[in-house]
Parts: C-alpha cells; sequence; structure tokens
C-alpha cells in the first residue's frame, strides 16, 4: 500500500533451461534467481544461507559461469542455461560427487550444493589446478563444518577421477 492505494506490482515472464528443462513463470521483477530455482521450479537444493553474497551456497552454473543466485535477478537469467546441484549428476556421479563422497567433504552438508558447483566450474575451467587455485576458487565460501581441508581434498579427488574417466574412456574407444 502506498497513500492508502494498493500498488499493483507488475509481472515478467522468465524463461530459462534449468538442468536441461525448459521452464517459464511470471515473477515479480525483483525476484531473485536463487528464489525462482527454489520456489518457482522447486529445486530446493540450491541454499540460502545468507542473502547478502558473504556465504556461497546458492552458487549454480549459469551459462556455464558459477554465480552466487542471491546476487542475481532471474530477469537476468532469462534466455540462459542454469545448472544447479540437482543436475549435476548424469548417468553416474558427478567426478565432483564422488570425490566428496570419497574424500568427506561435507558434514551438515548446508554449503555442499555451492561447493560442489564451484568445484564443477573451477575444474570444467581449469583441469589441473594446484592447491592454491582450489583454495582461491572456494574463497567466496563458508563452511561452518570442514575446515576447508576435507573439501580441499574432495576437489583434488575429483580431479583425479576426471583423469581416470577420461583414460578410460580413451581406451574404450581404442577398443
Ligand atoms: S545466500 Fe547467496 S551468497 Fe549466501
Ligand atoms: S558442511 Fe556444514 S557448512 Fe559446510
Amino acid at each position: 500500500m502506498i497513500g492508502g492505494r494498493r500498488v499493483e506490482i507488475s509481472q515478467v515472464s522468465v524463461t530459462m533451461t534449468v538442468n536441461g528443462t525448459t521452464i517459464t513463470r511470471s515473477v515479480e521483477p525483483r525476484t531473485l534467481l536463487v528464489h525462482f530455482l527454489r520456489d518457482e521450479a522447486g529445486l530446493t537444493g540450491t541454499h540460502v544461507g545468507c542473502d547478502t553474497s558473504q556465504c556461497g551456497a546458492c552458487t549454480v552454473l549459469l551459462n556455464g559461469d558459477a554465480v552466487k543466485s542471491c546476487t542475481v535477478l532471474a530477469v537476468q537469467a532469462n534466455g540462459a542455461e542454469v545448472v544447479t546441484i540437482e543436475g549435476l549428476e548424469q548417468e553416474v556421479l558427478h567426478p565432483v560427487q564422488q570425490g566428496f563422497w570419497e574424500k568427506h567433504g561435507l558434514q551438515c552438508g548446508f554449503c555442499t550444493p555451492g561447493a560442489m558447483l564451484t568445484a564443477s566450474y573451477l575444474l570444467s575451467t581449469n583441469p589441473h589446478p594446484s592447491e592454491t587455485d582450489i583454495r582461491d576458487a572456494l574463497d567466496g565460501l563458508l563452511c561452518r563444518c570442514t575446515g576447508y581441508e576435507t573439501i580441499v581434498r574432495s576437489v583434488q579427488r575429483a580431479q583425479e577421477i576426471m583423469d581416470e574417466r577420461q583414460t578410460e574412456e580413451r581406451e574404450t574407444k581404442i577398443g
């Protein structure tokens, strides 16, 4: 209400492809991407830890880049390809998921979706990161449980798994 009058907030139509599925919803222009994903797409694996760009729990891939989805408006993602934690696994566990599982990269799991998508982005842009590269990439992620050591080891293991799978694939092709 403004000055005793009800103000109608106009809606905008937003279409994006999330984990390979195209969805269209009418939302208020101020709707954040993280709320679009959780409330409109029903993908609650993307967590809201702070809403102030600090924690990284809301990280998703937007056209291949890791972004904090609480800092992006849904309308800014109109026409984009988004990958959330629900979209990481294909036929088998994603190397990052496998790495986190093997090296115990999570405890409460609250930061884990953001940590995994950050790791996935890092490995897609830098397939052989040094430990410093990994720690730098995780800089925007807050984890209150692990002390980060097991997360770093998980990303290192994920990188090994990616290499192992590529080698297996090559050997299968050679036959
Ligand atoms: S909820 Fe987005 S950075 Fe914390
Ligand atoms: S595993 Fe609990 S916040 Fe990271």
